[in-house]
């Protein structure tokens, strides 16, 4: 019966196609791809962390669009000699720069699984959509979220934000604000979270129409958690004043310094006033994994949704970005838009409503889940939060690394996995940065240790040792440690320790000139 329905192609000509006039070539490239690519993570210690872009190089890639076909072992040469070896570097276990994680061979592997199946999951009955709400189903249970809840994969968590605070604002305001836009009581709405939220919440809601300044940011601790007093007053003085308070995103895990607000008492206040409580939990969330970690999380349960990344802890290779919405009806609400091309069954291959695409702003979706499944699936939720234990553990061990150097400082506590610290740069007589000095020459002293701190960091990530990135705290920039990689071991942060003294010392002693060749790994991939 199959057979005979099966189909005669009307080409004459293979070359019509773009698939390959024979097969066994590209498997035997496939294969080569593969073999190098295992390699090359295997491998990847031996490489620098990071490398500059010659420019050579880059003018490769400012050429015209080809016209003509390539062979494609020829363009896999180019890749090979021109794009790996230019990577972030964040599958490198020196990489502590921002907050990647580290990918996976298997992710990797499941990765070209996907691409093979070309899956669209937007919508329609197949396997691939079952897969995504198997992985709904797992974080409903990690968070102790109820049955109703849904979830959607997306890019990262700057969207699941976004699409939070749409979430939100339609339950808010009602299903008129997706045909009118943000008037009347719309321009009332005010949303709140901790001056050390990342950036892409305030992004978020102006995105949403309702303006970045509609955002309150209320003041930290001393441990950068959100002052949870001041929130409720803030939320009161709006309220008094005609304002509509509808959302507070607490932060699990800043993006700074990796400080958990206190997601029981913002929790509660949101019950009790009535507002939508958002968690982004970007890396921090699946801290939930580690039995160490997740009494951290402690009210994270009762979020009316939650932001995260697979790609950050989760080392599900880039990009694995989540939201979890406990009331599945108010997220279909918020995106759900008939369609006569998009139109339901029963059966058949449009049958499976509700569709993704119910749920977000993509119609068109890659499958993310797949990777993600194959990383769960593998390791298991224990070896997981083990190894999300260890990179805290391995912060742990910089902290008191850079406890016991005098020339260091810490400039945050060390909540997760996020180590923020200065190399005690000396001025011209050997002073060092410290406490004592004069007042008045005090700023200049602070820019100088700025410029050296800043200067040691790019001269770490050139030597290709490791990759620690920047950020300001208390108006200084501080050297930022994030341990994300699964890789990562005491030596990288002994490397990192060792590189920050010999390039603070010579960097303060005098600049560029002083600077010698700190051994850096071979180049090539
Ligand atoms: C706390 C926090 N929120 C949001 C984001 C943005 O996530 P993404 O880069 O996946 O969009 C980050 C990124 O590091 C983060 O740390």
């Amino acid at each position: 019966m199959t057979k005979a329905l099966r189909a005669t192609p009307l080409r004459t000509e293979a070359s019509e196609t773009l698939d390959p006039q024979d097969w066994n070539e590209i498997r035997a490239l496939g294969h080569r791809m593969v073999d190098d690519m295992i390699d090359y993570v295997a491998t990847i210690r031996e490489r620098p962390v990071w490398q500059p872009i010659p420019e050579t190089v880059r003018a490769r890639f400012r050429e015209a669009l080809p016209q003509g076909p390539s062979d494609p072992s020829e363009v896999y040469r180019e890749f090979s000699d021109f794009i790996a070896p230019y990577a972030t570097g964040n599958v490198h276990p020196g990489f502590m720069g921002w907050v990647h994680g580290g990918g996976s061979a298997v992710g990797m592997l499941a990765d070209m699984l996907a691409a093979g199946l070309n899956a669209n999951l937007g919508g329609r009955d197949h396997m691939p959509i079952e897969v995504e709400r198997q992985i709904v189903e797992w974080m409903r249970e990690l968070f102790g979220f109820p049955s109703g809840a849904s979830g959607i994969f997306v890019t990262g968590t700057s969207m699941a934000n976004l699409m939070a605070v749409l979430v939100a604002r339609t339950s808010a305001l009602g299903g008129e604000v997706r045909r009118c836009g943000v008037v009347g009581e719309g321009a009332l709405l005010r949303a709140y979270t901790s001056k050390a939220a990342h950036g892409c919440i305030a992004k978020a809601m102006d995105i949403a129409g309702l303006g970045s300044e509609a955002l309150r940011c209320i003041g930290v601790d001393r441990s950068h958690r959100i002052d949870v007093a001041a929130l409720r007053d803030q939320i009161l003085l709006d309220r008094n004043a005609g304002l509509k308070p509808f959302l507070v995103v607490a932060s699990a895990g800043t993006v700074d310094i990796g400080a958990i607000d206190d997601l029981a008492a913002v929790g509660a206040l949101c019950r009790e006033l009535g507002l939508w409580f958002h968690v982004d939990g970007a890396f921090g969330a699946l801290a939930m994994l580690a039995p160490v970690l997740a009494p951290r999380l402690a009210g994270i349960e009762n979020a009316c949704s939650i932001a995260l990344d697979f790609h950050k802890w989760g080392q599900v290779p880039y990009d694995a970005g989540f939201l979890l919405v406990r009331d599945g009806e108010r997220h279909r609400a918020a995106f759900a838009a008939p369609a006569a091309y998009l139109r339901r069954e029963t059966r058949g291959l449009a049958a499976g409503s509700p569709w993704p695409c119910d749920l977000g702003p993509d119609l068109s979706r890659g499958f993310r889940a797949l990777k993600t499944w194959f990383t769960l699936k593998t390791f298991g939720a224990e070896k997981l939060g083990a190894m999300i234990a260890r990179t805290c553990a391995l912060a742990s061990y910089l902290e008191a690394r850079i406890l016991a150097e005098p020339r260091l400082e810490l400039v945050a506590p060390v909540n997760l996995n996020i180590v923020c610290f200065r190399y005690r740069a000396c001025d011209a007589n050997g002073r060092a940065d410290d406490a004592n000095g004069r007042a008045d020459d005090a700023n200049g002293r602070a820019d100088d240790a700025d410029r050296v701190n800043g200067d040691i960091v790019i001269d770490i990530q050139e030597s290709g040792i490791a990759a620690p990135s920047t950020t300001i705290l208390n108006g200084e920039l501080a050297i930022r440690a994030a341990i994300v990689n699964h890789r990562t071991d005491t030596c990288d942060i002994d490397a990192l320790v060792a590189a920050v003294l010999e390039f603070g010392a010579q960097r303060s002693a005098g600049g560029d000139d002083a600077l010698m060749a700190v051994e850096a790994p071979p180049l090539a991939m």
